[in-house]
């Protein structure tokens, strides 16, 4: 009888390999975990374990390398780690199609990253805020006292705001600390600064405090991109008005809009998890942004030049960094890096922003045209294959039968296997 308890006293406290054999109970006799968790390749183990607490090993994920990227005049190599085939190859096929008329042209807002301090039961909330905002140097000064390094480097406390909003337990005080974190993601730094402030605040206006966490709506970071695709480039005159009334279907539909930014986000993330970044804070960043209006709609705009050509823009919140967490430590981030050759937050904002509008291209010029199933099938197939138990050149072999056949999905290959092996 197996021991299916997940009350594991002590797990913490294990050695990996002895955690990963408290796995046995949990896995089919077949499935030997040491041989797929012990090697941690590239991650070497005593990081895995200082990184994440229970560590047990490392989930793979595919890195490629997307080609032909101009970025600000400049030629780059992008990194990118993702699992999902065709995504790499898109941003490689976008940026070669646009290539002659410069490629990507960027700007970048800054690296301002916001926290906020939530203050509640304050009886005069006007008052309040006043009495914060003439404060201002006394917080700065507090705040910039967290991090001497920050400041150091050129960055520290530039702004505060205070906003006055109606909950349903009372009007709450919320402040914002403007906070340039510079080549950091900033959320150590910030979150340190608000809980520091947080009572000094709550002091001064008779209040309370209660949360103290950066926004991950970081729309002081805002990064953008644009690029033109030559008519002859994007398939003719005629694709370019199919693309533009596919991109229209993302302003006015929600629904459509979701999956258009998730296109997007292919990429994006991509880049972001290759250099060691905070996907879970870009990504809700991205999506806060793109409901900022009160009407959640594409990152991106599509548009049509005078000499007919396709424009198209990007504008997303990045809170991306190269010090700090597993940027740093994690090596495969610092070899990411390297290849970009970015050494700073902003010259890897300018490019993962160009990257997500060369995703969005990609996706929406298949869309409006071939279908996305097409180029997708493709390692998708060999995919398939595999899951279906082929090896070697059987799995080249059972892809081209089944894109042949039209017929794509695991019986297929099971089948044509079956009929290999005979
Ligand atoms: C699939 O991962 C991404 C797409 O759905 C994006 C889009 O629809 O624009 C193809």
């Amino acid at each position: 009888m197996k021991n299916r308890s997940s009350r594991l006293s002590g797990f913490a406290t294990l050695s990996r390999d002895e955690r990963i054999a408290a796995l046995s109970d949990w896995l089919p006799e077949e499935m030997d975990a040491a041989d797929i968790l012990t090697e941690t390749g590239a991650l070497p183990g005593d990081l895995v374990e200082r990184m994440v607490e229970n560590a047990i090993g490392v989930m793979p994920v595919p890195l490629g390398v997307a080609t032909n990227m101009i970025v600000d005049g400049e030629d780059v190599l992008v990194p990118m780690a993702t699992e999902e085939s065709s995504v790499i190859a898109a941003v490689g096929n976008a940026a070669k199609r646009c290539r002659a008329t410069g490629g990507f042209r960027t700007s970048y807002a800054g690296s301002l990253t916001i926290a906020q301090v939530q203050i509640l039961d304050v009886t005069d909330p006007n008052r309040a805020r006043l009495e914060i905002l003439r404060r201002f140097e006394e917080i700065r000064d507090l705040c910039n006292q967290v991090d001497p390094m920050l400041v150091e480097l050129g960055g520290g406390l530039r702004d505060v705001e205070v906003r006055l909003l109606e909950g349903r337990h009372g009007t709450m005080v919320v402040v914002h600390l403007i906070v340039d974190t510079k080549d950091a993601m900033g959320a150590n730094a910030v979150n340190t600064m608000a809980e520091r402030i947080a009572p000094v605040l709550a002091g001064w206006t008779g209040g309370r405090s209660l949360l103290r966490i950066l926004s991950n709506l970081a729309d002081r970071r805002l990064t953008r991109a644009e690029a033109v695709w030559p008519a002859t480039e994007v398939g003719g005159a005629a694709v370019v008005d199919t693309i533009l009334e596919a991109a229209d279907f993302a302003v006015v539909d929600p629904y459509r809009a979701a999956t258009h930014n998730k296109g997007i986000m292919n990429g994006v993330s991509a880049v972001v998890l290759a250099t060691g970044n905070d996907t879970r804070a870009i990504e809700s960043g991205a999506h806060a942004y793109a409901a900022q209006s009160g009407h959640y709609g594409p990152l991106t705009r599509w548009e049509k030049t005078k000499n007919g050509d396709l424009a198209g823009s990007i504008e997303i919140p990045l809170s991306l960094g190269i010090v700090g967490g597993a940027t740093r430590i994690h090596p495969v981030a610092r070899l990411a890096l390297a290849i970009m050759g970015t050494d700073s937050a902003e010259a890897l904002s300018r490019c993962v922003a160009a990257v997500g509008l060369a995703q969005n291209f990609g996706a929406v010029r298949a869309l409006a045209t071939d279908g996305i199933q097409k180029g997708h099938m493709a390692l998708h197939a060999q995919n398939i294959a595999i899951a279906a138990g082929a090896e070697g050149d059987e799995i080249m072999r059972i892809a081209d039968a089944m894109k042949a056949s039209g017929e794509i999905n695991e019986r297929a290959a099971k089948t044509l296997l079956a009929e290999i092996r005979t």
